[in-house]
């Protein structure tokens, strides 16, 4: 085992295009330099478009949170989204988006956040029945684990349904098959082609998206027709379909809220699910910090209020998000010129913020490819957690469940090393490697043992 947890391997300094193509459609990660880790700024040239990589923490302030309406989303990466998210609030710019934001944001603030609570609960305690160590003590594969947990929050926290839901277990199958045949970022997003190159989708991943839309438009006219009659439960979807945007006092209407509902479990399960193995295996790999998890989730017993006392747990969690980001990379698209770093930014240029880099940038942070959970508590670990540091994205399009997903990961944690030991497997250190999320390319393999 090396030193510090799995990296992935930079590519050399200088490629040619067709081999920097060749190895960023393997993987994003290991198609980068090395340098990368100390640049503040870095041009990629492309026959069609310039795209410019930024980690200096003024420059993501001016583009997340001061400007933010100058660097909209880019199209490119919405390409391979559409078909299954239509105009979900992910996809979204200008005033469509900002609506939209309007009317999802209250579901998740603060006071009503706590209404999840329950049903997040209840799929960590279901979490922890289905986990069974394997006799022979053979090793099992945690993103299968952490993924069918996660798809379990979202389904009970948004239409207070179990996965095993007839309806839910079919989203959620088709959703696997949706990733396989059209993985979630389409690097033809990215791949530096012409604007006006059709982008052509494989009549399998058409299927797959239709059939997820069909299911979920049922789940929300079902709901449509508990709300009409006063019966729904006060869940997500509830909330979500009955506030009015402030400014028109319109709702969504139901291809509306579909489009919505599809991102929610989309980026609420892929991401989380991440996470979760990610948290799950570097606990395995520091067995020490492990027991201070474990010492610490044996006394909670499922009251919200004692959330805000797991804090190693939370500490943990924070540094896997650092570790391995679930979203590794964002883009955005200049609409205006701008000068950064003494550069000119062009119309039409592509802004890459990357979680990836910014959090292991080695002028930074300490110790920036360790894992140090105490990180948190020293002066480096604060100033980066400010301004280096941004699993959730930051500004006013800030992932909207940022707050739910800290709560998800910090219970599903509890819930399942209350009672389970987790270690990590001889030659099979997994290799992170990035899609829209950040997966290892041949699972995580872990042996789990009972408490
Ligand atoms: C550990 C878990 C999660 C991580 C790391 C994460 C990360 C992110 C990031 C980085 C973005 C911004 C993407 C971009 O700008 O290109 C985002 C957006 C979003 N996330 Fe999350 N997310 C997580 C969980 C969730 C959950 C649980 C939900 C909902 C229940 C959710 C809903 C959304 C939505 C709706 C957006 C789009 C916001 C917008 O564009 O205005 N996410 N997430």
């Amino acid at each position: 085992m090396t030193a510090i947890p799995p990296k992935p391997k930079a590519r050399p300094e200088r490629v040619s295009l067709f081999r920097y193509l060749r190895l960023f459609r393997r993987d994003i990660l290991s198609a980068q330099p090395a340098k990368l880790y100390r640049a503040w700024m870095a041009e990629f040239r492309t026959p069609f478009f310039r795209s410019y990589m930024i980690n200096d923490p003024k420059l993501i302030q001016e583009v997340l949170k001061a400007r933010p309406d100058e660097f909209p989303k880019s199209e490119r990466i919405g390409a391979g989204l559409r078909p299954l998210l239509g105009d979900s609030v992910f996809l979204t710019n200008g005033e469509t988006w900002k609506r939209q934001r309007r009317i999802i944001d209250p579901a998740f603030e603060g006071g009503r956040l706590r209404d999840t609570f329950p049903g997040i609960m209840a799929a960590g305690e279901a979490a922890a029945q289905r986990l069974e160590p394997i006799a022979d003590g053979s090793p099992q594969e945690i993103e299968a684990l952490t993924s069918h947990a996660a798809a379990d929050v979202i389904f009970r926290t948004l239409f207070s349904l179990p996965i095993e839901d007839k309806i839910a277990q079919q989203v959620f199958h088709e959703f696997r098959a949706y990733q396989r045949s059209q993985p979630i970022l389409n690097l033809a997003a990215f791949i530096p082609g012409p604007r006006w190159m059709p982008r052509f989708f494989k009549s399998e991943t058409r299927r797959t998206a239709r059939k997820i839309r069909s299911l979920i438009t049922q789940l929300t006219q079902d709901r449509l027709a508990l709300i009409a009659a006063g019966t729904a439960p006060d869940d997500l979807a509830t909330k979500i379909m009955t506030t009015p945007d402030p400014k028109t006092g319109e709702t969504f209407t139901v291809s509306e809220m579909v489009d919505q509902v599809a991102i929610f479990f989309l980026a609420g399960h892929e991401t989380s699910a991440s996470a979760l193995a990610w948290t799950l295996y570097l606990l395995a790999r520091y067995p020490d910090w492990q027991e201070k998890v474990a010492a610490e989730v044996s006394g909670f017993d499922g009251n919200f209020s004692d959330l805000s006392k797991l804090k190693v747990t939370r500490d943990v969690f924070r540094e896997a998000l650092r570790l391995y980001p679930p979203v590794p990379m964002m883009v955005r698209e200049a609409t205006s010129r701008s000068t950064f770093r003494n550069r000119l930014i062009r119309r039409g240029a592509q802004i890459v913020l990357s979680p990836w880099h910014m959090h292991r940038h080695n002028r930074l942070w300490d110790n920036p490819d360790g894992f140090d959970p105490s990180r948190w508590d020293t002066e480096n670990g604060k100033s980066c957690a400010r301004d280096a540091y941004m699993p959730f994205s930051s500004g006013p399009r800030v992932c909207s469940g940022a707050g739910f997903a800290m709560i998800e990961g910090v219970v599903l944690l509890a819930s399942v090393l209350q009672d389970f030991e987790f270690k990590t497997v001889e030659n099979r250190e997994p290799i992170p490697v990035a899609y829209l999320t950040v997966r290892a390319k041949n699972g995580i393999w872990l042996r789990i043992n009972r408490r």
